[in-house]
């Protein structure tokens, strides 16, 4: 009989001010299954096939609410206003000065405490004839975490039947203000429980050029060429043969943990960015967005310390794959743009695509 797709939702415990969170599970006609809260727009589970039909749960996370509330290290989350970070926690914007939260040494990162993956979203669950998903909606009000306009913010996950997850992303403002959403989530494609680190992972970027940063993670202003550089992607590598390398960017980062300058024919548009394949279990996953940049993150600070799902996080047991404008876009004036303005919308789209790739 064939499966159809559907939607539930449960408790998933409440907040410290007493508002529940609830946790809705979507469910595809393959078999693909993405649980989502409602608290940070996070994703907690996601199992995906492999070649042999075997569904595993491909993400980082926590089976309670609890550890999101404070240890998280934005399992899955969603990221605003601002993903990555602003040097310095300021920025001018039409002769004015701004000050952020400094929540990353002297830097202000991924939109503060709380940015948007900590707050109670509200959603509304959708389906239709071939994919189903939630519409999840937060307002920022002018001056939280110091960022000015009232922002309403719009996020939509819909999973469809072709075991892709697509994500569109909108905003509006009633003032001047940066907007940079974007998603957390750690995937171990050969599956949580089974394969302790992601080094094997054959990784392939479509980016000629990346962002090199400082010793603080911001970047320098410079658009450099990922040719002869541990940073080269362009031909599929694992994650792990050049990640011990020498070079000076690799030890700022503590590895991998840089923005890349996408590939663009036509701005904007829909393109692949990454994909990524697991040899052993066959799982893949395709990464194509609108935005002009991606940051790979090679898990370099997950250190033991975090257990979720039955799984202690080790070093570089989960990557995450951020689609974005550039960090510090705010201060640097040559990258595109991220100021959204009154009566313009912001809109951003990415879709994560879940395949299977033949052993060779
Ligand atoms: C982003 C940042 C990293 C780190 C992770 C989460 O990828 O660039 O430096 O903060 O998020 O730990």
């Amino acid at each position: 009989m064939k499966q159809i797709s559907s939607i539930t939702q449960e408790n998933f415990g409440h907040l410290p001010d007493g508002r529940g969170v609830s946790l809705y599970t979507l469910n595809n006609a393959q078999g693909m299954q993405i649980k989502i809260s409602d608290f940070g727009g996070i994703i907690t589970e996601l199992y995906a096939p492999d070649r042999e039909e075997q569904f595993a749960d491909i993400c980082l996370g926590f089976e309670h609410l609890a550890p999101y509330l404070d240890v998280s290290p934005y399992f899955g989350a969603l990221i605003g206003p601002y993903g990555n970070r602003i040097a310095h926690g300021t920025f001018e914007l039409d002769g004015q000065t701004y000050s952020l939260p400094q929540n990353n040494g002297a830097h202000h990162l991924h939109g503060g405490e709380p940015g948007f993956h900590r707050v109670l979203w509200g959603v509304e669950p959708f389906r239709n004839a071939t994919a189903c998903g939630l519409t999840l909606r937060y307002s920022r009000v002018h001056g939280a975490q110091g960022y000015p306009g009232n922002l309403e913010v719009k996020v939509t996950y819909e999973l469809n039947d072709a075991n892709e997850l697509h994500v569109h992303y909108f905003a509006t403002t009633d003032q001047a203000t940066p907007v940079n959403l974007t998603q957390h989530t750690y995937f171990n494609l050969g599956g949580i429980h089974t394969t302790p680190d992601i080094l094997g992972h054959q990784l392939m970027l479509n980016a000629d050029r990346y962002t090199p940063v400082d010793v603080g993670l911001i970047p320098t202003g410079e658009l450099a060429p990922v040719a002869g550089t541990p940073f080269d992607f362009r031909q599929t590598q694992s994650i792990g043969a050049r990640i011990a390398d020498h070079h000076q960017q690799l030890q700022f980062g503590q590895a991998y943990d840089h923005n890349y300058v996408l590939n663009k024919n036509e701005e904007q548009r829909l393109s692949l960015a990454a994909r990524v394949n697991e040899p052993v279990s066959g799982r893949v996953l395709e990464l194509w967005t609108e935005e002009p940049g991606l940051q790979l993150y090679s898990g370099n600070f997950l250190d033991g310390s975090l257990h979720g799902k039955g799984v202690t996080y080790q070093r570089r047991s989960g990557f995450c794959l951020e689609p974005q404008h550039f960090p510090d876009s705010p201060n640097q004036s040559h990258f595109p743009n991220v100021i959204l303005r009154p009566g313009d919308e912001y809109h951003s789209h990415t879709m994560y695509r879940f395949l299977i790739q033949d052993a060779s």
